[in-house]
């Protein structure tokens, strides 16, 4: 959001969210008033809310609804189907009488699986997703698809990397070692900590979405990524020196079951086709991350005991319309 309203004056854009455990309405509060900003707190599987989003004269969608923790989908996978699946499929049926609006599909490298030592997997690659939340992610894919294919839904895909940035939900890898370290509390490491990652600035996303937005052909896919795997102990021993924290602090865990070894995406489609590129080095836009996660120690706390959700019943229920069917 903050991204697209920075970037262009002439755009209005409508925040629909259910606002679960890591929806954040505080991670927007400087936006908040913004007359181009709307927030909707509205549930993606519920069509009839779906169908009133579409009314409200949409020129494109950017869904990035989802449930996006991987261990979370090991412990428990229903939501995942609900939200990852179902979700997109009652957005693009809603989407269908709208040839015309432009729908960005935004999906993860995890639909290819893990990715052989030196490969890097092109958009042709056979989809192997390995994870309940990988699953889900692979299926939405083949409905978005189908649908475009099918129907005409003007759709586009975008397999990224994983992201870091400010605002992360404290569950995720950098967010979660960062606020561990702060508090001197042992980082978590599963297994040998030596499983590889391919990380990718969140503001070189945002400008792949926009390209992607306004440039790619219905039906087309893109991989988006920075083209560096390192293996996560280094990110975490990156985190510890910036911090000035000790490497004691690191405490190896039992591992994730079913653990992908090393995520490398090829994004040279997106490169050559879009002239998109990535601009941020990981060494910047870690350094940038952790200063603001030092610098916004109370956004932490909120995040991480749930407060912001009287955030939203204090600030947003009496200027936002809550759709529900
Ligand atoms: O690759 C894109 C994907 O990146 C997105 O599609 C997912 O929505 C997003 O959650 C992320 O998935 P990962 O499982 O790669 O991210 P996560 O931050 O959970 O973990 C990154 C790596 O760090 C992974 O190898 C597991 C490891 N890890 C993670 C946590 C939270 C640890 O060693 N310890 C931890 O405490």
């Amino acid at each position: 959001m903050r991204f697209f309203l920075n970037a262009r004056r002439d755009v209005e854009i409508v925040n629909f969210d259910i606002l679960t455990y890591a929806g954040n309405p505080e991670s927007l509060a400087d936006v908040a008033h913004d007359p181009r900003y709307c927030l909707i707190r509205g549930d993606i599987t519920d069509r009839t809310a779906v169908d009133k989003l579409f009314q409200l004269g949409l020129d494109a969608v950017i869904h990035f609804a989802a449930e996006t923790h991987v261990d979370r989908s090991i412990e428990d996978a229903s939501p995942f189907l609900k939200t990852n699946i179902f979700g997109t499929q009652c957005l693009l049926e809603a989407a269908r009488p709208f040839p015309n609006i432009r729908l960005v599909h935004i999906s993860t490298d995890e639909v290819y699986g893990s990715a052989p030592r030196e490969a890097a997997f092109k958009e042709e690659a056979p989809l192997d997703p390995r994870s309940p939340y990988a699953a889900s992610k692979a299926s939405a894919e083949h409905f978005v698809t189908a649908y475009a294919n099918t129907y005409g839904v003007s759709a586009v895909i975008l397999r990224c990397t994983n992201n870091f940035r400010p605002f992360q939900f404290p569950e995720k890898l950098i967010p979660l070692m960062i606020a561990n370290a702060t508090e001197n509390k042992p980082l978590p490491i599963y297994g040998d900590g030596l499983q590889e990652r391919d990380w990718l600035f969140v503001e070189d996303y945002c400008r792949a979405i926009a390209i992607a937005l306004e440039k790619a052909e219905c039906g087309s896919i893109y991989n988006v990524s920075c083209g560096v795997s390192q293996p996560n102990l280094k990110i975490v021993r990156t985190i510890l020196q910036v911090l000035g924290k000790p490497d004691s602090l690191i405490q190896y865990v039992q591992d994730r079951p079913g653990h992908d070894r090393r995520y490398a995406l090829d994004s040279s489609k997106i490169q050559r086709e879009l002239g998109w590129r990535p601009l941020v080095s990981f060494e910047d836009g870690i350094r940038k991350t952790i200063e603001w996660y030092r610098a916004n120690s109370e956004w932490l706390d909120h995040a991480r005991s749930g407060e912001y959700r009287n955030y939203y019943e204090r600030h947003y229920d009496r200027r936002s319309e809550t759709f529900r069917s």
